[in-house]
């Protein structure tokens, strides 16, 4: 499960719409993920339609009267997309944290103690730099900073860079951190101006896809869907769609690993009916009504007595043996063993001399058995 923290202590610089919009466009590609809602504002859980009692909050305090775990306050969202929502009750947890000694690394000890199938974790960070921002970032392994196009926002991704490279080495956390330009107003020059300082600054560690301004994307806000759930071809949907993609260059989602896993399925198959369509059942019976046991043995066998060579006595006490044996096109020698005498087939006319001094019978098995 990759955690990935969408962080940036500034307000309204589309981390929201980031969590949830990145969320729903991976599980739209097959990948199966959870959000978690860190900010007490619960804009995510507010934003996908979810208002609940027992929270996030409930997960990390250990003064809540609810305890509860994180599977346990788990709400689908749809098929691979679920949500660990948020309430207001979590802006006291900073406050509760304050006084434990590894106050950083609650997260982190819940998602280590989760067993879980998802592809994906992400984690909606408040816009500040407190105690949840920074659990976020300890429990996750790669952070995702939106930057809106403007004026201040290089700034702000300096100081929160700044911030998980503290981490980094106080708590010595291995942790990336990329920029996604958000809100990009294709009209404005001043858009443009702001693009390239930031490429300039943060160079390597920019997405290459840009969220542009939509107002689809408010309009879905509004009415607690995903924007791919409100309008799956606005701008906003494509955008979001494109950085899914660009987050998984080199991974596979779990329907297209299904698909494969269906396609070599299929050619075995294939592959094993073909290999069948080579044999030909031929049936061989012999009259011997005072045998205990008889077996058929020849080319094919390699003359050996083996339980796939035992022959069944039909119906009981039944004078008849006989045995179906898939054979490839071609001739073989074979005899039958009644009791541990070796004769020859007497209902086959065909007949030649082995090198034993004794007689095989003959058989060609073509299309036409
Ligand atoms: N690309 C965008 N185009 C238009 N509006 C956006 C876009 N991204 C975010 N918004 C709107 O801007 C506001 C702030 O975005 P939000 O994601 O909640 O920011 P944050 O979580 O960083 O505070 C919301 O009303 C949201 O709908
Ligand atoms: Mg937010």
């Amino acid at each position: 499960m990759r955690i990935i923290s969408i962080a940036n202590q500034k307000g309204g610089c589309g981390k929201t719409t980031t969590a949830v919009n990145l969320s729903a466009g991976l599980a739209s590609l097959g990948y199966k993920v959870l959000l978690i809602d860190l900010d007490p504002q619960a804009h995510a859980s507010l934003g996908l339609g979810v208002s609940r009692e027992i929270t996030i909050y409930d997960v990390l305090s250990k003064l809540t009267k609810y305890k509860a775990t994180l599977s346990q306050i788990i709400v689908p969202i749809n098929d691979n997309f679920d949500l660990a929502p948020s309430n207001i009750l979590l802006s006291t947890l900073e406050q509760e944290l304050s006084d434990e000694i590894s106050r950083e690394a609650c997260l982190h000890e819940v998602l280590s103690s989760f067993k879980s199938n998802y592809d994906f974790c992400f984690i909606d960070c408040p816009p500040n730099l407190g105690l949840l921002t920074i659990n976020a970032i300890r429990a996750s392994s790669e952070v995702i900073i939106p930057a809106e196009a403007s004026r201040f926002s290089v700034e702000g991704v300096k100081k929160i860079t700044e911030i998980i490279d503290l981490i980094k080495n106080r708590l010595n956390h291995a942790v990336t951190n990329k920029v996604l330009v958000t809100m990009f107003d294709s009209r404005l020059n001043h858009s443009f101006e702001v693009l390239n300082t930031i490429k300039n600054v943060f160079a390597k560690n920019l997405f290459d896809t840009i969220v542009h301004v939509n107002v689809k994307l408010k309009e879905a806000q509004s009415s607690g869907l995903p924007v791919i759930a409100h309008d799956k071809y606005c701008r906003g949907s494509k955008d979001y769609i494109s950085l899914a993609r660009e987050l998984t260059l080199n991974s596979k989602p779990r329907e297209q690993e299904k698909v494969t896993e269906k396609a070599v399925k299929a050619t075995l198959e294939k592959k094993i009916e073909e290999e069948m369509r080579k044999f030909i059942p031929v049936a061989f019976n012999l009259h011997a009504p005072d045998a205990k046991e008889v077996y058929l043995v020849g080319d094919f066998n390699n003359w050996t007595k083996s339980d796939e060579a035992r022959m069944i006595r039909q119906g009981n006490g039944d004078a008849k043996w006989s045995i179906n044996l898939p054979l490839a096109r071609g001739g073989y020698r074979y005899k039958f063993i009644v009791d541990d005498n070796w004769t020859e087939d007497p209902l086959n006319p065909k007949k030649a001399r082995n090198s034993f001094g004794g007689v095989d019978s003959l058989i060609e098995v073509s299309d036409n058995n």
